[in-house]
């Protein structure tokens, strides 16, 4: 029976793609001329899986420490202190060739194509470029390669010959995740990948990467600040508040009660979501976010949290399991009444 199962199974299918355990950064800043040297905790411990065909999004204001996070998943940054297991494997404890196989294993997208679309080199050439670094094919290999990914991802075959600036922001980003794509990936980090769009644009790119997820069976790190975009694309989330976690858990959960207040605070000021069932409070945010040099003491949020009670001022809450998702606050079980969430 057991056997059978994990034929079934594909034996390794149901492995997470990514499991990260208590990730954090620190960066130290200042050179201790002009002012003391500081340490900033730009994420301090995350932990969450993402599994094959699924979407993991990270939510936040900016500075919460989305993309710090994206560049330790994507190994361009080692982490100061936690676990991060690329399917299966400690990318710590790797070894330097299996960290080169890890490394073509995670494909980073970021919010502006332009910038990382060498403007001189033909897009052809483009999406060449890490076959010829990691692989063996030939040349003719190489070019269908490129031009069964440009079919892939809804560009037209002449398109090989074109340069970046010749393409709109919505099909250089297309072409940003063709390269991603050329080393068939198993995770895409993806950094606000359409915030930089017009809205419009914004739907045609999250259609392709939910089509492409489907097809390849990709999973996704989707790193945004639009809970809009995130209702759209992501199974699960993850909010950010100052490098922490506050939330997590799966969509559906958290968009329709969401027991964080800044998770709250955020679903009530995105356009669309309030009045949509949640009974959420319709302030919104107020207030300046603390600076991460000086984070609050207590919960993280306290400063700004229309609830916040003096417990909340000195004792930092734990994430803890409750109502089907993980929370970190002091007072969550009185907002798993919906009651209590209307004004
Ligand atoms: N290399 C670095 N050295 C020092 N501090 C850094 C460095 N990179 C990021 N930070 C700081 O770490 C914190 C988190 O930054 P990060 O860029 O991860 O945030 P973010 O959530 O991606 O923000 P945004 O939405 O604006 O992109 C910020 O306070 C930032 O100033
Ligand atoms: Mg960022």
């Amino acid at each position: 029976m057991n056997g059978q199962q994990s034929s079934l199974n594909g034996g390794t299918s149901l492995k997470p793609v990514v499991a990260a355990k208590d990730l954090r950064q620190v960066y130290k800043i200042g050179n201790g001329f002009f002012r003391e040297p500081g340490r900033l905790q730009a994420v301090g411990g995350v932990s969450f899986t993402v599994m094959p065909g699924k979407t993991l999004a990270v939510v936040g204001e900016s500075g919460c420490g989305k993309s710090t996070l994206a560049r330790m998943v994507s190994l361009i940054e080692t982490p100061t202190a936690g676990e991060l297991r690329l399917a299966g494997t400690d990318v710590v404890a790797a070894s330097q060739a299996e960290r080169k196989a890890l490394r073509r294993s995670v494909q980073l997208v970021f919010q502006n194509p332009y910038g990382s679309l060498n403007p001189r080199k033909k897009i052809g050439a483009i999406l060449e470029a890490p076959l010829e670094i990691n692989t063996e094919l030939d040349p003719g290999q190489r070019m269908d390669k490129a031009r069964g990914m440009l079919a892939l991802v809804g560009l037209r075959p002449e398109h090989y010959e074109r340069y970046p600036h010749m393409f709109s922001g919505g099909q250089r980003q297309r072409i940003a995740i063709a390269r991603a794509l050329m080393l068939n990936p198993a995770l895409l980090v993806a950094d606000e990948p359409v915030s930089a769009l017009d809205v419009s644009i914004q739907a045609q790119v999250l259609n392709l990467l939910a089509d492409l997820q489907q097809e390849l069976g990709l999973a996704y790190l989707f790193i945004s600040h639009d809970l809009g975009v995130v209702r759209y694309i992501a199974h699960d989330v993850l909010v950010m508040y100052l490098g922490h976690t506050v939330e997590h858990g799966e969509k559906e959960t958290i968009f329709s009660r969401p027991l964080h207040p800044y998770t709250q605070a955020l679903l009530a000021s995105t356009p669309g979501i309030v009045g949509s069932g949640a009974g959420l409070p319709r302030t919104p945010l107020k207030g300046e976010l603390p600076s991460p040099l000086n984070p609050p003491s207590g919960c993280v949020f306290s400063t700004r949290c229309p609830h916040a009670i003096e417990r909340c001022r000195v004792e930092r809450p734990l994430l803890r399991a409750l109502d089907a998702r993980q929370v970190a606050c002091h007072l969550a079980e009185q907002f798993t009444q919906p009651a209590a969430l209307q004004h």
